[in-house]
């Protein structure tokens, strides 16, 4: 049975542990859907999906529909995808184009492209005064704020609040550490995105996109396949190229010490980097002709500074995960308190080898697809924290390991152990501060 939430958010998150409500409560997802998610800055497209003029996506964040769309001058203006009329959504489309103006479905109010007014049927029986003066003849609403980092794209639903500059500040530099890997610096969504319904909290799954401890255990079979497979082959001679799958499989049977030695640096605003040292994905071979390009477009030092700095994770809280030496993305949507869909991307790196995009998309299928031999280890136990959270007795969820006073006080990157506790702890800590922003609710 789950306990009445508090009245105050607040209590909800200690220095070392959360309470359960915070991940099964239907009243507190509420409320954050309209507080935290109207204060942070959150992904909602990439560029390259806009390639032009009336090129729009849609998306849903935290229950409100939204339409992203290459405005007639070329700028990126997000909107909430309702019609002024009686509000039905102008397009329920993942992704098209809507031509040069905007039209609604159902009654054939059109808009232009910068989303204000542009005809309605039946004209001259309206009082257009009248209309002009109230809501609906105002034409679509923007967002609170829209802001654009080497082509992401993200939102503050809010009008007033946190700029975006200082919500992400050197979190952003992986952003960069991934659009940097195209010679160009131009990355290019493709390969189709895999898309998860988990039955979990999506806070749930943003700790676990932290959580170093679990592989050893949970995916203790997957890890060790592999290493049977790849021996078994009798091909472990010294020199060997390894195939993709394997390249990408093997580290997941690494032990403790690896993962407690690649270290993580938290941000302020929930924001990370894990294996900043070294990470599963540090050995990756590149491919004939990469290194050269790379080195042409960006010099030497700033090539090595790319490719040796591979973390295993970065998290620009809380939409998304960022993994540059892959080349993929994890973006988090939340649902209800119970449901959370989690979009794994790929991306082609502008002038590079189209074996990029082929291992990108490799990983997404063999780490992240609900039938790859990884992802469901990791679903069925988030269905199984969900349920065992609704227990009584113990409300309060542990996040001890690694806790240290004096990181209640820091307001800078702080550096840890790859196994610390600190990353989650730093994400709730974030979500309790932008639960409370009262301006926010
Ligand atoms: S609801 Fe869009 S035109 Fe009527
Ligand atoms: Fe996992």
């Amino acid at each position: 049975m789950t306990v009445p939430p508090s009245p105050d958010p607040a209590c909800l998150v200690r220095p070392d542990c959360v309470h359960r409500d915070a991940y099964v409560s239907r009243e507190v997802f509420e409320l954050e859907s309209r507080r935290f998610f109207g204060a942070t800055w959150n992904f909602v497209a990439h560029e390259s999906q806009l390639p032009q003029p009336g090129s729009y996506v849609t998306l849903d964040l935290a229950g409100r529909p939204l339409l992203v769309l290459r405005e007639g001058d070329g700028r990126i203006g997000v909107f909430y995808n309702r019609c002024a009329h009686k509000g039905t959504k102008l397009y329920t489309d993942e992704a098209g184009h809507a031509g040069r103006v905007l039209r609604c479905p159902y009654h054939a109010w059109t808009y232009r492209l910068d989303g204000s007014p542009l005809g309605v049927p039946l004209r001259k029986d309206y009082d257009l005064q009248a209309l002009s003066r109230c809501e609906a003849g105002q034409g679509l609403t923007r967002v609170g704020a829209v802001a654009e980092h080497r082509g992401f794209v993200f939102v503050r639903l809010d009008a007033q609040g946190i700029g975006f500059n200082d919500y992400f500040g050197e979190a952003l530099q992986w952003i960069d550490n991934m659009v940097d890997r195209s010679p160009t610096g131009r990355l290019k969504v493709a390969g189709g995105i895999v898309r998860n319904v988990m039955r979990c909290n999506w806070k749930m799954y943003l700790e676990n996109v932290n959580d170093t401890v679990h592989p050893v255990s949970t995916h203790e079979s997957a890890g060790k396949s592999a290493k049977a497979q790849w021996e078994e082959g009798g091909t472990t001679a010294t020199g060997a190229i390894l195939p993709m799958a394997v390249e990408q499989l093997l580290p997941f049977a690494s032990g403790y010490e690896f993962f407690d030695g690649m270290d993580a640096v938290v941000y302020p605003h929930g924001h990370s980097a894990l294996g900043v040292s070294f990470s599963t994905h540090s050995n990756y071979a590149q491919p004939p002709g990469y290194e050269e390009a790379l080195v042409a477009a960006h010099g030497e030092a700033r090539t090595r500074e790319i490719l040796d700095r591979a973390p295993q994770n970065t998290v620009l809280y809380p939409s998304i995960a960022i993994k540059g030496a892959p080349l993929v993305m994890r973006v988090i949507r939340p649902l209800a308190a119970d449901r959370t869909l989690v979009e794994a991307w790929s991306f082609h790196p502008e002038g590079a080898p189209d074996l990029l995009l082929e291992r990108a998309v490799s990983y997404n299928r063999l780490v992240f697809s609900p039938m790859s031999i990884l992802a469901h280890d990791d679903v069925h136990l988030f269905e199984s924290v969900q349920q065992g959270l609704q227990s009584d007795g113990n409300p309060w969820v542990s996040m001890h390991r690694g806790f240290d006073p004096a990181e209640l006080t820091s307001t800078t990157a702080r550096r840890c152990k790859g196994t610390s506790e600190l990353l989650m702890r730093n994400q709730f800590r974030a979500w309790r501060t932008f639960m409370i922003t009262t301006e926010a609710a």
